[in-house]
């Protein structure tokens, strides 16, 4: 297809195909006619040298920093320090603020010193001003000045000229700042064209910073192309406040791996970016997406880790604004040979990343995490964003989603259809059809004429729904919603002040200004059950299209001078779909009294949209590689915080193969959020629909989920206490075990679960690394022992899904799997005491009601269970909390045991009583059968 109708005909299928009257397969005909291939159509979206920013910046060169700090304006409070840098070609001051934060980070502020208007500064992503701790100055001369940073022996070198930063701790840099000269800062000026405003510049005059000697010499400023206006295909960027753009560069010495800065379909290692474009940062809704590359998609945390095997740190670029970031590597394409041949030959340098961000507006505000191990990261950006949200038990649980579910009986039949193939599911979804013509918060009274009826069907159940509700609102005066938001001024505003309209799936639509807490305040209040009609306690939200998505705008996206009260999109274009989400999620608590937890699942996000729920990764494709790349995108998400992220299992566009859809769900039953969707234009794929074989493939591994969700929702209650994430890399937990550092293909879930889905098209075998050397992993399926470390070839066949515990720990399950999680809350437990082979163990069992912040009141169980001596026992974690339960321990494996000749269990109250058991010898496993006892009750079990 020719290129430049690519992005018209894109919105128009789009559109069209939401139009009821046409018919699903001519638009499937038009789809695949007009688009060609199933690729993105890159020439829909910048590369850098198409963003003028990203061009200008990138073309500066290493090594030629104008910056200068002028020392004597140094100022340093016990917490505080400020010092101006000096732009020496133009004159232009800059003000560093340095600051010293609690838990080991350092915190690099840098605005204009006195800027024409000020610039944005990012709010309501940190969840408080992060406390600071003293600073001291330990010596300074013309060159610069030493800082000691707390305890850590760790000092900010400051140099003069040209202005640098090196962190060091003892005698090793950890990371310097500025020392490549990337430093840049486009400080606002007046528009040549247009009228100055007299009063600017008078007050500009009498300002001490811009004296005549150092006035800012416009005349001397290059104006390059698209620094005032710039256009991208037809659209075009008017830029009222001309180039603002900043940069700052990071060198960190000893890194070869760095991670993070979601949302892309990469590589959980990031690569190198000589010689393409950067990693972008931009959340844009891509049609058809391509794997392994730096392109934009639905959301962006400006989070990047770098990890050797002594220390691990982290770079948070607080940020907003379209962002760039590039990488480079003193090591970047030598091999293991190559790089050993160095050493030997004395020729080898320390291995250096170098990382460079460039954001379009805003300022500099930086905070750098310096470990020094992985857990003290994810601690510290913890302690910066929030952590994740816990999410209702069920929400853990197995999601089945389509677009569409058509009516209200194709949804009874899906619910009956699960419960004839005993296949257990917690919620049932309604994509944008349900509503009545994509007016968001009604129903179709057609196809949904009684949405009540429908939600206490599956109330009756135990079982949930979710319904989307997008953030674009049609522009119709008969519909209540957008009059309000019209008539209350909280539309975003076009750049000519009128209401900004754009074309989503209702056609010509409105986006509400959620950056407004009075928008937010309002948005939340339409939750409440009687201003959602139809709406009921069982019924959850999605939140899609949240970049925002505007068909017909630049990049499918809105123009960046539209506006938000102050401020440009430009400035925070990256921030709405967090504040989408933060409202929908405070509309569910909300509506039920601030008793019970949301569940929003949302496509854009930021930092710190973790506190608000779950992420999906959007529009892939039912293909062997975007099975693949769930596991990278997905771990490079929970290494910056946001735990509950899933792929749609199937793949959205085009059709699964059988063995496809079989392995998706082997995977998507071991990732943290587990839901199926599919495309409108597919043909149907419950689980049930391609014969018994298949339809046995899927229930147990959907099986698998339900009996694993204690382990689940004790992960996520963790996740929430410390940010920690679920699903992790194998190097979090092995962080000197340099064969973990950078695979793709397999995870752990917590510590204690490692799994290696089965992703190749008719594989055989799959190899399993097996970390940790001493260490022994026992098989979930057949309890057979491995040691670590090794490569594990394992043979496999349909039905395999390679998951291994860790010797060493002990994980709860509810094996009597029922139609919903809600059914099984009040199973027993079945306890999997894996032995190390030091013959110990430890777990732990997290048990509440499941849906309600009583947690916070303490309403919970949380048990430390532990083996050692041939002593099993339970003891609380948390004596202050009050919680009961009647679930109880029905039974207790021990893997990697030996055979005792007699089991007793001794109770609270001083009981004593022999437990059966049964030996298997050829596996070594120990079951203890019905041990009975509560699972909140304290209790030992001893082996003799
Ligand atoms: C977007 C979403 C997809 C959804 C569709 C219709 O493409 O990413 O999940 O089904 O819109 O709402």
């Amino acid at each position: 297809m020719r290129s430049e109708w690519a992005e018209p005909i894109q919105s128009i299928i789009k559109m069209a195909t939401f139009t009821e009257r046409m018919a699903p397969v001519l638009l499937l005909w038009l789809a695949v006619c007009l688009s060609g291939t199933w690729a993105v159509d890159r020439g829909n979206f910048k590369t850098c040298d198409q963003s003028a920013f990203c061009k200008r910046q990138r073309a500066l060169k290493p090594g030629q920093s104008p910056y200068r700090a002028l020392l004597e304006t140094l100022e340093l409070t016990n917490t505080r320090l400020t010092l101006q840098l000096i732009n020496d070609n133009n004159k232009v001051r800059l003000l560093l603020e340095l600051y010293r934060l609690q838990g080991n980070m350092t915190r690099v502020k840098i605005n204009e010193l006195k800027p024409l208007k000020p610039r944005y500064e990012v709010p309501d992503v940190l969840i408080q001003e992060p406390p600071t701790e003293p600073m001291s100055l330990l010596s300074q001369d013309e060159n610069g000045v030493v800082l000691s940073l707390g305890a850590e022996s760790q000092r900010v070198i400051v140099s003069a000229r040209p202005f640098r930063l090196d962190i060091m701790e003892g005698r090793e840099v950890l990371m310097s700042v500025n020392s490549r000269g990337l430093l840049a800062f486009e400080h606002l000026r007046m528009r040549k064209d247009t009228q100055a405003d007299p009063e600017a510049e008078k007050k500009e005059e009498a300002d001490p910073a811009n004296q005549a000697e150092e006035a800012v010499n416009e005349e001397e400023e290059k104006v390059e192309d698209g620094m005032w206006e710039e256009t991208f295909k037809s659209h075009s960027d008017s830029k009222p406040n001309g180039p603002s753009a900043v940069s700052l560069d990071f060198s960190l010495p000893g890194v070869e791996h760095v991670y993070g800065i979601p949302e892309h379909a990469d590589t959980l290692k990031l690569k190198t970016t000589d010689g393409g474009d950067p990693y972008r940062l931009y959340n844009l809704d891509v049609f058809q997406y391509e794997l392994y590359n730096p392109m934009a998609l639905y959301g962006a945390v400006p989070v990047m880790l770098a990890h050797n095997a002594q220390r691990t740190t982290g770079i948070f670029w607080l940020n907003a604004a379209e962002t760039w970031v590039d990488i480079s590597s003193n090591t970047a394409g030598k091999t293991v040979f190559g790089k050993m041949l160095d050493y030997v030959q004395g020729s080898s340098e320390t291995p250096q990343t170098d990382v460079r961000w460039i954001s379009e507006s805003g300022i500099i505000d930086v905070f750098v995490m310096l470990g020094p191990k992985p857990q003290d990261v994810f601690s510290q950006y913890a302690s910066l964003t929030g952590t994740q949200a816990f999410p209702p038990l069920s929400a853990l649980a197995y999601h089945q989603c389509r677009w569409n579910y058509n009516d209200q009986e194709d949804v009874q039949a899906v619910d009956a259809g699960f419960d004839q193939h005993d296949i257990p599911y917690d919620f049932i979804w309604l994509d944008i059809e349900h509503t009545d013509g994509k007016r968001y918060f009604t129903w179709d009274p057609h196809k949904f004429a009684t949405p009540r009826d429908m939600l206490q069907g599956i109330m009756d159940k135990k079982r949930k729904m979710v319904a989307i509700v997008d953030p674009h609102i049609k522009v119709d005066s008969n519909y209540k919603i957008h009059n309000e938001i019209r008539s209350r001024g909280y539309y975003i505003k076009n750049k000519d002040g009128g209401d900004y309209e754009g074309w989503c799936w209702p056609g010509n639509a409105g986006y509400p200004d959620f950056t407004n807490p009075e928008m937010r305040a309002w948005w939340a209040s339409m939750f409440a059950y009687d201003q959602y009609e139809g709406s009921m306690e069982n019924l959850y939200t999605w939140n899609d299209m949240n970049e925002p998505s505007v068909f017909n705008g630049p990049e499918v996206t809105m123009h960046k001078d539209a506006v938000h009260g102050a401020w440009e999109h430009r400035d925070l274009h990256n921030l709405y779909g967090f504040y989408v989400q933060m409202a929908t999620a405070e509309g569910l608590v909300q509506r039920s009294g601030g008793v019970e937890r949301p569940f929003v699942l949302t496509r854009a996000f930021f930092a710190g949209s973790q506190r608000y729920g779950a992420v999906w990764t959007g529009d892939n494709a039912a293909e062997w590689d975007h099975l693949k790349i769930s596991i990278p995108m997905c771990l490079s998400l929970g290494l910056v915080g946001v735990s509950f992220c899933g792929a749609d299992v199937g793949g959205f566009f085009k059709t699964p193969s059988s063995e496809l859809l079989v392995r998706w769900y082997q995977t998507g039953a071991y990732q943290p959020f587990f839901r199926a969707h599919a495309h409108l234009d597919t043909p149907r794929r419950e689980p049930w629909l391609f014969g018994p074989e298949n339809t046995a493939l899927i229930r147990e591994a959907v099986r698998q989920r339900y009996a694993l969700l204690p382990y689940w929702y004790q992960l996520f209650y963790h996740a929430y206490r410390t940010g920690h994430p679920v699903m992790r890399p194998l190097w979090v937990e092995y962080p000197q075990d340099t064969a973990t550092f950078a695979m793709d293909d397999q995870f752990l879930i917590g510590r204690d679960l490692l799994v290696h889905p089965v992703t190749e098209e008719g594989a055989r075998g799959i190899t399993a690394y097996l970390p940790g050397k001493g260490e022994v992993w026992f098989d979930v399926h057949t309890f057979q022992k491995h040691n670590g470390a090794q490569n594990l070839y394992v043979p496999v066949t349909m039905s395999s899904i390679p998951v291994y515990q860790r010797g060493g720990s002990i994980i709860p399950r509810k094996i009597r799997v029922r139609r919903s999680s809600t059914c099984m809350e009040h199973d027993p437990y079945t306890l999997y005491v894996a032995l190390s082979p030091q013959r110990t163990a430890e777990g732990e069992l997290y048990i509440d009601d499941g849906h309600t912040f009583n947690f916070n009141k303490k309403e919970f169980i949380h048990r430390r269970l532990s083996f050692a001596n041939n002593v099993l026992s339970s003891i609380n974690l948390a004596p202050d909390a009050q919680f009961s339960t009647q679930s109880w321990i029905e039974r207790i494996l021990i893997l990697g045991a030996s055979k005792p000749s007699k089991v007793t269990l001794k109770t609270a109250d001083g009981q004593e009583s022999q437990l059966e058991f049964d030996f298997d010898a050829s596996m070594s496993v120990l079951t203890l059968r019905k041990p009975g006892m509560n699972a909140g009750a304290d209790w030992t079990v001893v082996l003799q």
